[in-house]
């Protein structure tokens, strides 16, 4: 059981911790995660009573649980929870917070703040905590953790890397990547190195390439402006695809203690080769989605109409081929791609083995680590259909279910959230991997931000625009479709 402590949600009434913070919250607490006497204290900057933000909690709850939820955690539930407003013309408004924390014997003296906030307020936030003598750790422990993304290039996270770290060292630091929270995502390196059978044929040796998809048949919906600003390749390239590109191709930890881990990660992120910029198209897709037919929804409107703007070049489509500069991965190709409004919504590691028969027509074997909906891990194979003297062949999917109808649910907000009450770093950013993700997309944005150009366009609810197979390294290569 973690120590008692407080921790303090800053952003409590934002979508986040509407749909995942405190509803996970509620269900670590019926599942007997938290200590005794922990607190939630969530800071907005409304002037809300606290009998308002109990009614709130409730709908969330049962929103999100269907109503379905054991009452006696209910009331305790609420009984842990204070909303403190810090209202934004106040200029003591941090004083009266660090009153109320420090003094006030309810609160637990270990404390975890919880950033669910516009980027631009991560540093402040962090200097008005510190001047109130809330990260010290004198006598308990005080931990930061930062929503995505941590800056917005390499320049902006080295910037924002050297104003909290003037009061809070790298054990204080937890930034978040929610994909590390996933269990099927910690599930690629059990697999990997509890399973002799992989080791001997992971490498340039056997794999002709690995793709890395995430598609979603949801568009950018209400968040406009901010996807404006950043693009699929800031929004998910940049963060959970090269976190799944680790996690697959990293070299076996020393131990799978939290630092040995991520010292192969790092490695791994740093190998990765510069994408030469002189030759971008044949490295780099991107596409817009237009107006079409979703399942479920029906018609939807087209990105440029959503921003009611036509100037923007800003992607909803992106795929990219790296390499790394590994003798293990010398040469292959490995494509990252990730697309709002394709037919189909999954996320899903592809591995594609070497077809090394001179019978070139034997179809491939694959493996695939399936992360969502379905977590599963499978292989397709080829084998002999049934008959008289004939020899035909057929694929056959060898699957594995990851995850049973029978087993615990938790969101992965949830995992992290236990993780920062308990000090488990291993399953957030250090920055050093950060760094090593702005350094590869930077060039690549900057790129694409100069080039104002009218983008490709595809049809919403249709699969990846053809257009993007310019970046395959071979014509025998094609883009994997659904998991
Ligand atoms: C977020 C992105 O980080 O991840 C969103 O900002 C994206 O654009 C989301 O939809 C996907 O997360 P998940 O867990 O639904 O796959």
């Amino acid at each position: 059981m973690a120590d008692n402590s407080t921790l303090v949600l800053f952003g409590a009434r934002g979508n986040l911790s509407r749909i995942k913070l405190i509803p996970g919250l509620f269900h670590l607490d019926e599942s007997g995660k938290l200590s005794e006497k922990m607190k939630i204290v969530s800071v907005g900057r409304q002037n809300i009573s606290q009998n308002e933000w109990e009614n709130e909690i409730k709908d969330m709850l049962e929103k999100k649980f269907n109503k379905k939820y054991d009452l006696k955690v209910f009331d305790r539930f609420i009984k842990r929870n204070i909303y403190h407003s810090t209202l934004p013309d106040d200029p003591d408004a941090f004083k009266k917070f660090s009153k109320l924390l420090l003094n006030d014997s309810r609160f637990p003296k270990n404390f975890a703040f919880f950033l669910s906030v516009r980027p631009s307020d991560f540093a402040k936030i962090v200097d008005q905590l510190a001047e109130e003598n809330l990260l010290n750790e004198d006598k308990y422990w005080r931990r930061v953790l930062i929503e995505k993304p941590f800056g917005t290039n390499l320049k902006s996270a080295i910037n924002l890397q050297a104003s909290i770290s003037k009061h809070l060292k790298e054990t204080q630091i937890y930034r978040i990547d929610h994909y590390l929270g996933k269990s099927a995502l910690q599930n690629i390196l059990w697999t990997r190195f509890s399973n002799s059978i992989f080791e001997h044929m992971w490498n340039n040796e056997h794999i002709d390439h690995i793709q890395i998809t995430n598609h979603e048949t949801l568009g950018v919906g209400e968040r406009t402006e901010f996807y404006d600003a950043t693009g699929a390749l800031r929004d998910m390239t940049q963060s959970h695809l090269l976190q799944m590109l680790a996690l697959t191709t990293m070299e076996k930890p020393k131990s799978f203690s939290p630092d040995d881990i991520r010292v192969e990660k790092i490695k791994l992120l740093k190998s990765i080769r510069p994408i030469p910029i002189n030759k971008i198209h044949k490295y780099a897709f991107r596409a817009q989605y237009k107006s079409g037919n979703i399942e479920k929804e029906g018609h939807v409107k087209g990105y440029l109409e959503e921003l009611e703007n036509d100037k923007s070049v800003v992607e909803t489509y992106a795929a990219i081929k790296i390499f790394l500069d590994t003798p293990r991965w010398k040469n292959i190709p490995i494509y990252l791609r990730t697309a709002k409004r394709l037919n189909q919504s999954g996320t899903f590691i592809s591995i594609k083995f070497k077809n090394n028969q001179d019978n070139k027509k034997l179809a491939d074997n694959w493996l695939v680590f399936s992360i969502q909906p379905k977590e599963s891990t499978y292989f397709e194979i080829q084998t002999k259909v049934p008959g008289l003297n004939k020899v035909d062949l057929r694929s056959t999917k060898l699957e594995g279910m990851n995850r049973l109808e029978q087993d615990d649910k938790i969101d992965a907000y949830e995992t992290l959230m236990l993780d920062l009450i308990e000090g488990n770093q291993s399953r957030f950013l250090h920055i050093d991997e950060v760094k090593a993700a702005w350094s590869l997309i930077d060039p690549i944005i900057e790129n694409w931000t100069n080039n104002k150009e009218k983008i490709h366009q595809y049809t919403a609810g249709t699969l990846d625009p053809k257009e993007s197979e310019i970046i395959f390294e071979n014509q025998s290569q094609f883009w994997r479709e659904g998991n």
